[in-house]
């Protein structure tokens, strides 16, 4: 390609370091695409004749085909996928080939293929949301009135429902949601006719390229077009922080199907053995999920790093953002999946989780409230509720095991009707407040899920 100004090929060593092939392969479709534009746009112009644009188009046409039936022939001499086209194009439409490459630059090429893969990431990731959110509200209904532990510190604090809990998730997923949308919004402009780096002297229509390529206008400024990559970190922001929040769900089921809560039954379609112990069943999947969260989170840092002290414009550096994007996709995309399917399939065990609910005297709050409720000032009432759980542990109960004389020995003002407010299901339903446990509020929160989903 630049032949005329060099005599020798590159070193053995500078082929193989210089070779992009390998991973930017996957930006032919990318490529192909907008180099249609870019053709079609040059025609229009009058830049290039109308029969040599479409000859371009026909061979672009070709190419995809051949791509598409897996007849893309790497070659490290060809470097990155733009050559590669450009050099298939040649061999099949001749020198009209060479015309293409007019009015731009690989650096603007390689930045409008990469967002328009990127921008497609953003709508996967959605999809993939949207489909565990699904997963997520048809057990969450199921669910709504399902009593369970609410942790604090990883100690029982009071009842919730697992409706509830399930519900966390899906506000978090709602937030991810809107941070791709507006990912994907903000970088919807389109850098092809920046050329390699100060525009160009043709009489370009960049508002057409843009328009055909589903973006919402061009790019303002030619150096900041070439060498930003600020739409792929804030792809991988999303990604990243999205990850954190399948991880979090995945230590929990992790944790629920450990012997010792037994809150969950892993199915068999997410679960593995072990070679040795013919009694485990391994929550592997879940367990991935977690630790590819710590790969994306791995592939935002790699990606800020890669940009901190680069000079405008470009620089080769920028051809490293591909492996940590392509990465951070792949296992996103399986990690909603698998987070949608082992969500799905889990088999909840309603006892284990109301009888670990009940343990530790979880309704003592309830009995504070009773007191506040009647008059009682606060601090107060949570002493006396403090001296209530006291007796009862001294005496090797449970709290809603004591009976009115018992309290009433530690308070007098405690009343027979605070009795029935100590069960744990009591103490859900009282939890009514907009955004708490109980559930009429969950089967509100999951009704108010698909609306929204049903109104975008
Ligand atoms: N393969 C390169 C990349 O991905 C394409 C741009 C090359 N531009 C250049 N001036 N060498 O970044």
């Amino acid at each position: 390609m630049w032949g005329g100004r060099f005599a020798g090929g590159p070193a053995a060593v500078m082929r193989e370091i210089n070779a992009s092939i390998a991973v930017d392969k996957r930006l032919w479709r990318e490529d192909l695409t907008a180099s249609k534009a870019h053709a079609a746009m040059l025609g229009a112009q009058g830049i290039i004749s109308a029969d040599e644009a479409a000859a371009i188009a026909r061979g672009l046409d070709r190419i995809a085909e051949e791509y598409a039936a897996g007849k893309l022939v790497e070659d490290s001499a060809l470097e990155d996928i733009h050559m590669h086209v450009e050099h298939r194009l040649g061999e099949l439409i001749g020198p009209a080939a060479g015309k293409l490459h007019t009015a731009r630059s690989r650096n603007d090429q390689v930045a409008t293929d990469f967002k328009l893969f990127v921008r497609n990431c953003a709508d996967e990731a959605i999809a993939g949301i949207d489909a565990l959110e699904d997963a997520l509200l048809a057990r969450a209904e199921e669910h709504a009135a399902t009593v369970m532990p609410g942790f604090t510190h990883l100690q029982s604090g009071q009842p919730v429902t697992l409706g509830h809990h399930l519900m966390a998730y899906v506000a978090m997923l709602a937030r991810d949601r809107s941070r791709f949308l507006d990912a994907r919004a903000r970088m919807n402009e389109s850098p092809l006719g920046s050329a390699a780096l100060a525009g160009t002297g043709f009489d370009i229509d960049r508002d057409a390229t843009a328009k055909t390529l589903g973006f919402d206008r061009p790019t303002t400024n030619s150096l900041d077009a070439v060498s930003d990559r600020d739409f792929a970190v804030d792809y991988l922001h999303a990604a990243a922080l999205c990850s954190v929040h399948l991880s979090r769900l995945a230590e929990e089921i992790i944790m629920w199907a450990s012997q010792p809560f037994g809150f969950v039954k892993l199915p068999d379609a997410w679960s593995t053995g072990s070679s040795i112990m013919p009694n485990k069943r391994n929550p592997d999947a879940a367990e991935l999920v977690r630790g590819h969260s710590a790969r994306i989170v791995g592939d935002l840092v790699a990606l800020l790093v890669l940009l901190k002290g680069l000079p405008l414009a470009y620089a080769k550096d920028l051809q490293d953002d591909k492996p940590p994007l392509f990465d951070a996709h792949d296992l996103l995309s399986l990690s909603l999946a698998a987070m949608a399917g082992m969500i799905t399939d889990l088999e909840f065990v309603p006892t284990k989780m109301r009888a670990a609910a009940a343990a530790g005297h979880a309704t003592a709050t309830e009995l504070a409230d009773w007191l506040a409720a009647n008059g009682v000032p606060f601090r107060e009432a949570h002493h006396i509720a403090g001296r209530a759980v006291a007796l009862a542990e001294a005496t090797g109960k449970a709290l809603d095991e004591l009976n009115l004389a018992d309290l009433q020995g530690i308070d007098p003002r405690i009343g027979e009707n605070a009795l029935p407010r100590l069960s744990v299901e009591a103490a859900v339903k009282a939890r009514g407040s907009a955004g708490g446990t109980a559930p009429d509020r969950v089967a509100e929160a999951v009704a108010a899920a698909r609306a929204a989903r049903r109104s975008r």
